[in-house]
């Protein structure tokens, strides 16, 4: 990974943890100027500190110094607002604190979301509504004033973090997939309107699964905890892939393996994945720790002491799984492929 310095002034939301986190320590690293949001106060003030220790560390690397603690540069260069995204008048302040700080912005990571599970009917319509509204309007929240703050400036880069389900469907997570398929034609409808916009930039990164504490942190009404599917990605992963997006625009970035299997089995076999997909669902989504009693995690408040990089699904854990889920993805591969040349051959005879 490049660890040239690009002094920008970037804005990461979703900051406070997981892919979000990991983020932005990847960019104190390089030296960008960092404003950092989610609802966490005491989570953030964690992030802060883990990301000037890390632009010290490229400081005191820079000039062969050994790092004592964070410098005034270092301190000035990362800062925190509180924020909330599902609440425009708590994004309006983001924006205007950062403006007022640092005189402009030149990037933004929209990266916040919560997860409910459970089928349509357990899930109660305000949790439902919550989630939708935290994770796509709260993206539109983010990307109004983030394009508005590009055009006025001449330029700037807006990332959303989208979702393999943002492209397929399965059950128990019904709240999340609708906002994540919203999302993605936000995006994708942005993409096309700044299309002709001189130096402005709309990208998406989907990932699969990715080791966060995301699962734990979620609503759940199924009995059971969430847990992602296979193969599961450290967020490092994420965080290598959204800083190249942020250094190169593009359309689209898938990350995770089986990400395109999954999303061609979906498309083209749409008879055959509704089979599969809610055992695999049951089996490969929710773990076999219960969840005794239906409780809302994360989606009205924020829960701090669940805030972190990593969460409990990392390699190490899942080797014994790795080898049933590439059986599990080589046969959806077959039936992909197996739809695609019936497609073709049909495209032919037509
Ligand atoms: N982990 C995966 O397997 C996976 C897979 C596909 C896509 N993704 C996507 O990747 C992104 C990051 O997820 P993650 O796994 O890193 O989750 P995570 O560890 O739970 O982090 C989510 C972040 O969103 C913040 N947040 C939640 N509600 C918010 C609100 N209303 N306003 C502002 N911030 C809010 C949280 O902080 P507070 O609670 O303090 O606000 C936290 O910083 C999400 O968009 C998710 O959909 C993740």
């Amino acid at each position: 990974m490049s660890r040239r310095s690009t002094g920008r002034v970037v804005v990461v939301l979703g900051a406070s943890s997981g892919i979000g986190r990991a983020t932005a320590v990847t960019l104190a690293r390089r030296g960008d100027t960092l404003v950092l949001a989610s609802r966490s106060a005491d989570a953030l003030a964690d992030v802060e500190r883990e990301c000037r220790a890390a632009a010290q560390g490229r400081s005191a690397g820079r000039s062969g110094r050994r790092s004592t603690g964070p410098t005034g540069d270092a301190a000035r260069r990362v800062s925190v607002v509180p924020t909330d995204v599902s609440l425009r008048s708590s994004v309006e302040h983001l924006f205007r604190v950062t403006l007022e700080r640092h005189g402009r912005i030149d990037a933004v990571v929209h990266s916040p979301a919560v997860v409910a599970y459970g089928t349509f009917e357990q899930v109660p319509a305000e949790v439902y509504d919550q989630v939708v509204t935290t994770n796509l309007l709260g993206a539109a929240n983010v990307a109004r004033l983030a394009l508005q703050t590009f055009k006025d400036a001449g330029g700037g880069h807006l990332v959303l973090v989208g979702s393999l389900l943002g492209k397929i469907a399965t059950p128990f997570m019904s709240s999340y997939v609708t906002s994540k398929w919203g999302l993605h034609g936000l995006a994708r409808t942005l993409q096309a309107e700044v299309r002709y916009v001189r130096g402005v930039h709309v990208s998406l990164v989907t990932p699969g699964g990715v080791d966060t504490p995301i699962y734990a942190q979620a609503a759940s009404y199924a009995r059971r905890e969430g847990r992602p599917p296979i193969p599961v990605d450290p967020p490092e992963k994420l965080a290598r892939a959204i800083v190249r997006v942020l250094d190169h625009p593009r359309r689209e970035t898938s990350v995770g393996l089986a990400n395109h299997v999954w999303t061609a089995g979906f498309r083209f076999m749409p008879a055959v994945y509704d089979v599969l997909v809610a055992p695999a669902m049951s089996r490969a989504g929710l773990s076999m720790t219960p969840s005794p009693q239906d409780h809302t995690g994360n989606v009205f408040a924020p829960v701090p002491a669940g805030e972190a990089t990593h969460g409990k699904w990392g390699r190490h854990w899942m080797r014994g799984v790795a080898v049933g889920g590439a059986g599990v993805a080589a046969l959806a591969a077959v039936v992909a492929g197996a739809a695609l040349r019936s497609s073709t051959e049909d495209a032919g005879r037509s």
